[in-house]
């Protein structure tokens, strides 16, 4: 079995349509997920297959594929023979009969739909989206929007390809519906965004292999959040062994307090990878602008000296709050300081009492945050 790269579209078009074609790693890994799950009975059907990558396996099952890119089907025709193929839409009409599958097959969703947020202001230049959505499948982002064509299909199985954020942030997760209420993760598997060979090297976001069981009790963000995600053969990962800053500081402004010449400001904080592309100590205020407030100065600047050591946090926690453990930052703290008035000499009048006199204390601080980082993340610490 061979996989095949995406040739034939325009960047622009790649964009709109999501057309990051998945490789062999990754599908093999999918199919490793579904196998003991599915058997001949089951039909197995690939909503948005591109030329197909997912459906090359020979199996006995029946394979359906569908793609609203009548190119990809044309070629996904030449390339594998014992195959159904459709050129729809998959999120208008999202129905079983537009497949032929019967309301009593069982059903198995596989592979890796397009997942690009609609609003998104990064792409807001290219991005066109010219095709219908059902309203009860309407959300923001074409991945979940996808999740949730397969609760209206009814499958048994899914087994996808989608960004971990659509599980672990709050909003997100909210949007899944009718998706989180029928659908129970079993498997996941977290790869990075980076092991595309299309997309982006310069800020990758874990993308997750996820394996989804229908489940007449759903599943709750709690579920989520105590879920264990595979990174590799011998390393998991579980939001809930970490601890967040949200737990101990806004990350939001308050629309109804106003700065004044006193005001220490920092910008909104989102997730880990935002920290990477955003400020955090600023100037001028702006509906971005947090007033901090001075008591918890400390874990402001802890978030500094966050960023700046980012790089040692593993691309998985990408999608997280800023992490912490606070008990040990209120032992390394005082390094956590003197690094970051080192960079921000403006919040000096705040720490009278420090000594900056000594050269050498710089590197000091930088060696005692990097033994808290290495005891915070333990088997996470990226080198
Ligand atoms: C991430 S690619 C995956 C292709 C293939 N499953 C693979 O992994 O190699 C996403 C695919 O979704 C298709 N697509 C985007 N919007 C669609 C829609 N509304 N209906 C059906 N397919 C769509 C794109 O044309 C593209 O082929």
């Amino acid at each position: 079995m061979q996989t095949t790269e995406q040739t034939h579209l325009k960047y622009k078009d790649r964009i709109n349509l999501g057309s990051f074609y998945t490789d062999l790693k990754h599908v093999d890994t999918a199919w490793e997920f579904i196998e003991s799950h599915i058997n001949n009975n089951f039909v197995v059907l690939d909503s948005s297959c591109g030329y197909g990558n997912f459906l090359q396996k020979n199996i006995n099952c029946r394979k359906i594929g569908n793609d609203i890119d009548s190119i990809a089907i044309s070629t996904a025709s030449n390339n594998i023979k014992d195959i159904h193929l459709f050129n729809y839409n998959a999120l208008e009409n999202v129905n079983r009969q537009k497949y032929n599958i019967n309301e009593n097959e069982k059903l198995c969703i596989l592979g890796n739909p397009p997942y690009n947020d609609r609003t998104s202001i990064i792409r807001k230049g290219i991005k066109q989206i010219n095709f219908n959505i059902d309203e009860n499948i309407k959300t923001r982002d074409l991945g979940v929007s996808f999740l949730r064509s397969y609760d209206k299909l009814n499958a048994d199985l899914v087994c996808v390809l989608h960004p971990l954020s659509y599980l672990i942030k709050k909003t997100n997760f909210n949007m899944l519906k009718d998706f989180s209420r029928n659908y129970k993760l079993i498997k996941g598997k977290i790869i990075s965004s980076g092991s595309f060979k299309q997309a982006s090297k310069t800020m990758q976001f874990p993308i997750v292999i996820a394996l989804y069981e229908k489940d007449e009790n759903g599943m709750s963000y709690d579920y989520i959040k105590n879920f264990n995600f595979q990174i590799e053969k011998d390393l998991f990962f579980k939001q809930n062994n970490f601890d967040y800053i949200s737990n101990y500081i806004k990350k939001y402004p308050n629309k109804y307090a106003q700065a004044n010449e006193d005001s220490v400001l920092f910008w909104t904080m989102r997730d880990i990878n935002a920290l990477k592309r955003n400020r955090t100590f600023i100037e001028k205020t702006s509906s971005n602008a947090i007033i901090v407030d001075k008591t918890k100065l400390d874990y402001y600047i802890y978030v500094d000296v966050f960023k700046r050591y980012a790089n040692h946090i593993p691309y998985y926690l990408g999608n997280c709050d800023v992490i912490i453990n606070n008990k040990l930052f209120l032992k390394f703290k005082k390094y956590f300081i003197l690094d970051s008035l080192f960079y921000q000499p403006q919040l000096r009048k705040y720490y009278a009492k420090f000594d900056f006199s000594q050269t050498h204390y710089k590197n000091l601080a930088k060696e005692k945050i990097n033994l808290y980082l290495k005891q915070l993340l333990g088997e996470h610490y990226a080198n």
